[in-house]
């Protein structure tokens, strides 16, 4: 049983979607299989995994296919997030993906840092990227 199994309710069903979306990674480079999965404020679920390429810099994280598919549903706004790593205990989202998901979600948006276990922690996005650049920021 892992820890996520003995918490039922607590982002079960982002839990399951993302480490599915993990079973799909294409990460032959680094062999670091990521998935993340988006609450949309609508109430949908959204997944996605790392892709990385034999050019290294045209890869992308996890959190990054989730937003894009949060996107193209025509959702504009994340409610929950969660992050796993297959080979971590625990995952935070990398600086570039902390600044993308800030453009959709709010300061006290959940972020569930989780391993294949379950959640290891929950943080607020705010304390993982204060005082984010914004739309309001350009003008
Ligand atoms: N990775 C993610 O998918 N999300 C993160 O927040 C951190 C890093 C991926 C990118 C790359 O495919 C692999 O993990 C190793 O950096």
């Amino acid at each position: 049983m892992s820890r996520n199994d003995e918490q039922p309710g607590v982002a079960q069903d982002l839990f399951q979607a993302a480490r599915t979306a993990m079973g799909h990674a294409h990460a032959p480079y680094s062999h670091f299989p990521v998935g993340a999965a988006l609450r949309g404020a609508g109430g949908g679920i959204f997944a996605g995994c790392n892709v990385e390429n034999a050019s290294y810099p045209e890869g992308w994280c996890a959190e990054t296919s989730a937003i894009a598919a949060l996107i193209s549903a025509g959702e504009t706004t994340i409610t929950e997030i969660l992050v796993m790593a297959q080979n971590k205990h625990k995952i935070v989202p990398c600086g570039g993906c902390r600044q993308r998901l800030a453009e959709f979600a709010g300061q006290d948006t959940p972020v569930h840092l989780c391993g294949q276990a379950g959640i290891a922690e929950t943080v607020r996005l705010g304390d993982l990227l204060p005082r984010a650049f914004q739309l309001k920021d350009l003008t």
